[in-house]
């Protein structure tokens, strides 16, 4: 039997703090419970939010329909050779967590993506990414149950079509399927280091570390984080609230005469990367505070939640700032966050 709540609110289930409520909300433990959920006419007939860390979404209203939470637990190990270990972490696990196990055992691949919050259920569906790493690069494929009739799909590497914060789960199938697990490729030798992210080499000389492991670069991102990101259990936020700027060479070479100073990377298909947090920065947000909410003072991607907030305020400053950067740069920001 699954514990269904009437008007429940979300506050303790999302990282921005906000106080919305569901009409229905019931947590899954097991993958049999969502197959015992999926045949039932609530889960036919209402409208459905699956809910990982809810470290991704802004409520900017009650939802009206069945939230569903996603806890279901366990890591296996599939297969293992003297280079590389295969592991199926189901979808409710908490990612930093999983990281962490990594870390300790020794196995690469994912150090760099340390301290990001949500579950790993989530983390293919935009293709988490930090410090020179998409969580993509090491996933072998996605086993996902479809809701409308239960059938069960593993989704190979190619099949999940991950880009930037990009996968299949984010734009055919959004909102089709249920992940259930992940696994993971990871290496137990021979370890593929990732610190040219120009503050993870820097930050490894201040620890002193000339031998970087698996354990010292987790670390550095770890401290990383901890300086720039604001900690969501004392200030709610939803980690980056924008992407990163893509825009064509031509585009990039008209701006650039107007602002010489940007920063810019290149992206694929010749197109060049504007960090989005310059350009929030250039229009004076950074470290603004407009009544519960605001722009975070050490990175200014990153949207606030100051405490007594609500959606609607975050969303609102979110439609100011994409407003004048429309206006300095003629550049359209798009939200990373999904939006309720
Ligand atoms: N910058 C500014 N002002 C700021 C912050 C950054 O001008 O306030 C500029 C600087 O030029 C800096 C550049 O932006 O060199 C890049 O900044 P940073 O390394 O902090 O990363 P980001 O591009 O702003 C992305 C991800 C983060 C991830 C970091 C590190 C997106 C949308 N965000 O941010 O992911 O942690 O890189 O790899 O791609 C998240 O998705 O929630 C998230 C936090």
């Amino acid at each position: 039997m699954i514990a269904l709540k009437e008007n429940s609110s979300l506050k303790a289930f999302n990282t921005f703090g906000i106080d919305a409520k569901a009409k229905y909300f019931c947590t899954i433990e097991t993958e049999d419970q969502l197959h015992e959920l999926i045949n039932t006419d609530l889960f036919k007939n209402e409208k459905r939010l699956l809910l990982g860390g809810g470290s991704n979404i802004l409520l900017t209203k009650d939802f009206d329909g069945l939230v569903i939470r996603n806890t279901v637990k366990g890591i296996e190990k599939v297969s293992e050779s003297d280079e590389h270990i295969h592991l199926r972490v189901c979808s409710g696990e908490v990612w930093h967590a999983l990281v962490m196990h990594c870390v300790k055992n020794n196995w690469g691949g994912i150090e760099n993506l340390s301290l990001i919050p949500g579950t790993v259920g989530a983390a293919p569906i935009q293709n988490i990414g930090a410090y020179g790493v998409e969580v993509g690069e090491v996933i072998e494929n996605v086993n996902a149950i479809r809701l409308s009739d239960g059938m069960m799909k593993t989704f190979s590497k190619d099949e999940c079509r991950f880009g930037y914060r990009e996968s299949v789960f984010k734009s055919e199938l959004k909102e089709k399927f249920f992940i259930s697990s992940v696994t993971l490729r990871l290496t137990k030798k021979n370890h593929q280091l990732n610190i040219h992210y120009g503050a993870i080499n820097d930050t490894l000389m201040k620890m002193n570390i000339t031998q970087p492991t698996i354990q010292s670069v987790s670390d550095a991102v770890i401290k990383i984080r901890q300086e720039k990101l604001p900690d969501y259990t004392l200030v709610g936020n939803a980690g980056s609230f924008f992407k990163n700027t893509e825009i064509t060479a031509q585009q990039f070479h008209q701006l650039q005469m107007r602002h010489p100073a940007m920063p810019h990377y290149p992206a694929a298909n010749q197109q060049v990367k504007i960090p989005s947090a310059w350009l929030i920065e250039q229009c004076g947000w950074k470290g603004k505070k407009i009544n519960h909410v605001g722009v975070h003072a050490s990175q200014a991607l990153v949207l606030v939640n100051f405490g007594e907030g609500k959606g609607e305020e975050i969303l609102s400053l979110a439609t100011k700032i994409i407003a004048s950067v429309q206006e300095k740069f003629s550049i359209t920001l798009t939200p990373e966050v999904n939006i309720f």
